[in-house]
């Protein structure tokens, strides 16, 4: 077993990657490359991508994680007998590709060469009524759409959560931080997150929930802080994209989130200010009216996750 260190991109396919990189932008990525009918989206922070769409018929393909380094990606290789390719992606680097049990493409990534990270604007301090720290100086922001830091978590749906759940714990050394139970004993998934030891970590990097139907549920990327999430929204909304949930703040994560509908139908997420765990925090259980409860925001619409 490994331990990744975070995750690195999702992987989608799409029929028409112009339509794809237009809602991207608008949604607050900024392409990284576009070559042999792939389009590379990159984030501010300095990765080379965290979202890839391949020419063709529209589905959901996958994820990635990163290896803490070539070591351990020669490792995981070793003990799933398969070969440490050549990255041919921007940033290039090593990978190995796995397939989870159901089906869907796992990549582990090390070994990259970095790209510079990108400036960002917009990051007001704020005043409350406590701290009053900006003082002699007026807020103002850019309207514009969100800028888009990192993939922070990638949610799937699957056919055995238990199943699905020790295949990517033994493997990549995810540990729960909640397990969602729809009754004492049955489970329905679980927030797993990476574990760094006493590197605090986000609240959760997967969430595989068993629903019976695999599928992908949604991608779920850092946004600069609150403000920049409001513009991006209203960004989003000018620009006549399909909204799913929000603006709201989760209970279990504790994020601020905004969900979003791409050209065709996949959920991405915004979100901010979430928790941060490390190897001190122990495993919750929750049940479903936390997993989908906000602190304050609108219900979950019956079509999210879907
Ligand atoms: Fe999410």
């Amino acid at each position: 077993m490994i331990r990744v260190t975070d995750i690195a991109y999702v992987r989608f396919r799409a029929p028409d990657l112009d339509q794809m990189e237009t809602f991207l932008g608008e949604f607050g990525m900024v392409r990284a490359e576009r070559r042999d009918e792939r389009l590379y989206m990159r984030g501010t922070d300095a990765r080379p991508f965290v979202h890839v769409t391949e020419k063709g018929e529209p589905a959901f393909l996958g994820i990635a994680f990163q290896a803490e380094n070539l070591d351990d990606l020669a490792r995981l290789a070793a003990e799933e007998k398969v070969a440490v390719e050549d990255h041919d992606a921007p940033g290039g680097g090593k990978v190995v590709r796995l397939r989870d049990p159901d089906g869907f493409l796992v990549e582990v990534v090390a070994g990259e060469t970095l790209p510079a990270a990108l400036s960002t604007l917009r990051h007001p301090v704020l005043n409350d009524g406590e701290h009053r720290r900006r003082a002699g100086a007026p807020q103002r922001l850019d309207a514009g759409p969100s800028q888009v830091k990192r993939l922070g978590h990638c949610v799937i749906n699957v056919t055995d959560f238990r199943k699905s759940e020790a295949w990517y714990k033994n493997r990549f050394g995810l540990v729960t931080s909640d397990e969602i139970e729809l009754a004492p004993d049955m489970p329905l998934g679980a927030f797993m997150r990476c574990d760094r030891g006493p590197i605090h970590v986000d609240h959760h990097t997967l969430f595989l929930v068993g629903t019976g139907q695999p599928g992908f549920n949604h991608a779920a990327f850092e946004v600069a802080n609150f403000d920049d999430l409001m513009a991006g929204h209203d960004h989003l909304a000018k620009a006549g994209r399909r909204h799913e949930w929000g603006v709201g703040r989760h209970l279990l994560g504790s994020q601020i989130f905004d969900y979003w509908r791409d050209p065709w139908g996949n959920t991405v997420e915004h979100w901010t200010d979430g928790d941060l765990f490390n190897n001190e925090t122990p495993p919750n259980k929750a049940g479903l009216a936390e997993l989908m409860a906000a602190q304050w925001g609108p219900d979950a619409p019956p079509t999210m996750g879907a």
